[in-house]
C-alpha cells in the first residue's frame, strides 16, 4: 500500500521478542493472567472502537466533550509547531479535537495494533494534508527507540482514554517517568484519567447490555490461539467484570465454565471450573491520587479539566 505524502509508517514489530515466555508465565501462575495489550489485534481494536460508542461506556464521550470544550486552553499549553506524540492512539479520533488549536509540526501516533494504526493514520493524513504524521507500531511499555529519529522541536505527549488506568500503579509511575524523559525540559503532557465513582456506573460500563465488552474480553483467547499456537475454545469461558472498590479498579476476567486442559505452545494449562484468567485492570483515580502519582514520576500537575459530573479528568503536566 502506498502511503500518502504526509505519512510515514514504521513497524517495530512489537509482538516478537520474549513475549511468548511472558504469556506462558502468566498462564502458569497460581492466579492466571494475561497482559491487556494482547487485546489489540485488528478485531480487538474494532471491538474497542465499538465499546467507545456504547451508551453505558461513558469515558469516551465524556473525555471528548472535555477536550472539545477546552481545546483552545489546551492549545495554549502546547507550543505551536510542537511534536505531538500519542501512545495508544487507536482510531486517532480524539486528536482531531485538538489539531486545529495545537497546530503541531508533526503528530506521532504510536500503537501496538499495526493494521488498525495504519488505516487510522491514512484517514487522518487525508483529512489533515498540512499535518506531517510519523506513525509507529511499537509496544510503548518496551520500546521508545523511535523518538531518536523524530524531528526537532518541543515535545508534547497526548495520552487520553485513561489508558494509563490499564497499567499497575508502579508501571503507571514508570510510564510517566518515561514520558518525562521523552519530552524533556520544556515539554509537557495531556493525560486523560477516569475518576473513582459509584460502582453501579462502573459495573454498567464494563457489562454492557449488547455484550460487546464480553466479546472484546473473549477475543483475547483467539489472539492467544494465533500468537501461542493454543487451542482455547471461547465458548468454554465467560466474561466477568466488577469494581474492586478497595483496589479502586475494574477487573476483567474470563471464567472457565468447566474443568478443562488447554494446549498452549506445546505445553498444557489446566483450568478448574470457575477458575479465572485475569485479563485487565482499569484503575480509577481521584484527582489527588493522580497528582501524587504524577509527582512521584517527577511531573507537575499544572491544570485539570473535568466534566460537570466529575466522571472523567484531563490533566496538563509539565517537567518543571
Ligand atoms: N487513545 C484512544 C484509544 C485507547 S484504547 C482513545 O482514547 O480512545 C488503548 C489503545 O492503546 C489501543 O489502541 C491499544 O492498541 C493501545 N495499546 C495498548 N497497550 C499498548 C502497548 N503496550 N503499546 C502500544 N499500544 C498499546
Ligand atoms: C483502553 N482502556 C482504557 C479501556 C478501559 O476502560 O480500561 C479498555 C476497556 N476494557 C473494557 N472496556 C474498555
Amino acid at each position: 500500500m502506498s502511503e500518502p505524502q504526509n505519512l510515514r509508517f514504521t513497524d517495530l514489530h512489537p509482538s516478537m521478542g520474549d513475549s511468548r515466555a511472558e504469556i506462558l508465565a502468566g498462564l502458569a501462575a497460581d492466579r492466571k493472567s494475561v497482559n491487556p495489550k494482547w487485546f489489540y489485534d485488528e478485531r480487538g481494536s474494532e471491538l474497542f472502537d465499538a465499546i467507545t460508542r456504547l451508551p453505558e461506556y461513558y469515558p469516551t464521550r465524556t473525555e471528548k466533550k472535555i477536550l472539545s470544550d477546552n481545546a483552545a486552553a489546551i492549545g495554549e499549553r502546547c507550543a505551536e509547531n510542537c511534536i505531538l506524540l500519542e501512545p495508544g492512539s487507536g482510531s486517532c479520533e480524539k486528536v482531531r479535537l485538538l489539531l486545529d488549536a495545537v497546530r503541531p509540526a508533526a503528530y506521532v501516533p504510536v500503537d501496538i495494533s499495526a493494521g488498525f494504526l495504519r488505516a487510522a493514520a491514512v484517514d487522518l493524513a487525508a483529512e489533515y494534508p498540512w499535518l506531517a504524521i510519523e506513525a509507529v507500531c511499537a509496544d510503548f511499555n518496551r520500546d521508545w527507540s523511535f523518538v531518536e529519529s523524530l524531528p526537532a522541536g518541543r515535545r508534547m505527549v497526548f495520552y487520553p482514554g485513561s489508558t494509563i488506568g490499564n497499567l499497575e500503579p508502579d508501571s503507571a509511575r514508570q510510564f510517566l517517568e518515561q514520558i518525562r524523559d521523552v519530552v524533556g525540559n520544556g515539554g509537557g503532557a495531556i493525560v486523560g484519567v477516569d475518576l473513582h465513582k459509584s460502582g453501579d456506573i462502573l459495573h454498567a460500563a464494563y457489562n454492557d447490555g449488547a455484550g460487546v465488552t464480553a466479546e472484546f474480553n473473549l477475543n483475547v483467547l483467539s489472539r492467544l490461539n494465533s500468537l501461542m499456537d493454543a487451542a482455547f475454545d471461547p465458548g468454554r469461558f465467560r466474561h466477568e467484570a466488577f469494581y474492586n472498590e478497595q483496589a479502586r479498579r475494574v477487573e476483567m476476567h474470563l471464567v472457565s465454565a468447566e474443568q478443562q486442559t488447554v494446549r498452549v505452545n506445546g505445553t498444557y494449562v489446566d483450568f478448574d471450573r470457575d477458575e479465572t484468567l485475569h485479563t485487565e485492570n482499569s484503575y480509577k483515580y481521584t484527582i489527588d491520587d493522580f497528582t501524587d502519582l504524577a509527582a512521584s514520576a517527577g511531573l507537575v500537575l499544572e491544570q485539570t479539566w473535568t466534566d460537570a459530573e466529575q466522571l472523567f479528568s484531563v490533566h496538563y503536566l509539565t517537567t518543571a
